[in-house]
């Protein structure tokens, strides 16, 4: 596939999806990234490519304020650069050595991520908060179709059972999409839970429609 540089925020977690001292895998258009908070809660994101050897970096873990590869243990800050090597304890590592840093955000709730700064901040439903993710192996279209969604800027709105949704759906790599659920803040606790029941089912019927051409 065609990788390209993703130039406005893309989501890509639930800030609740990466608590301190954890580090996920995630995708961007331009690849897959690793996105970690250190263990005083500072998020950063960089590609999931260790310089040394090629380890996926979400496969490590995070030791303070670095993010630490599972293979060699080369540790790495939060603007990429490399600030140990095990091997060689008393080295400096070369300024050189990076592990391409992103641009990260957070922001109601969502992390977002870009390859460089974008101009504009990232989209917000305004009195609306995430309440879960998922990811889909079907299409925008396809989604839209089975939530019985209109368009609106950035998204998707729905209702299910007398509760707006919102729906933020981003490609991941041209076979899946990553689906963020968005509800309005004063939303019940019973509704929360009939509507990620609802998520679950439109999964269902979006990955029929859009692998098998079923319409219901
Ligand atoms: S591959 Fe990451 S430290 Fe060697």
């Amino acid at each position: 596939m065609t990788h390209t540089l993703s130039l406005s925020w893309t989501p890509v977690a639930l800030s609740s999806d990466v608590p301190p001292g954890t580090v996920i895998p995630a995708k961007l258009s331009s690849g897959p990234i690793a996105v970690w908070r250190t263990q005083s809660g500072h998020l950063s994101a960089n590609g999931d490519r260790c310089p040394h050897r090629g380890m996926r970096l979400s496969h490590g873990f995070v030791r303070g304020e670095t993010l630490s590869c599972i293979y060699h243990g080369w540790r790495f800050a939060d603007d990429g650069s490399c600030t140990h090597i095990p091997a060689h304890p008393n080295l400096t590592p070369p300024s050189a050595i990076k592990c391409n840093p992103r641009q990260a955000k957070e922001s109601g709730g969502v992390i977002w991520v870009a390859d460089e700064l974008p101009e504009k901040g990232p989209l917000c439903f305004e009195g609306f908060k995430p309440l879960r993710s998922l990811v889909v192996a079907a299409d925008e279209a396809s989604v839209r179709e089975a939530a019985q969604a209109t368009n609106i800027e950035g998204g998707f709105a729905a209702s299910v059972g007398g509760t707006d949704i919102r729906l933020l759906v981003s490609d991941l790599d041209g076979e899946q999409v990553f689906v963020i659920l968005f509800l309005a803040e004063n939303t019940s606790p019973e509704a929360c839970v009939s509507a990620s029941r609802w998520a679950e089912v439109m999964r269902q019927k979006a990955e029929r429609t859009c692998n098998y051409g079923e319409t219901s």
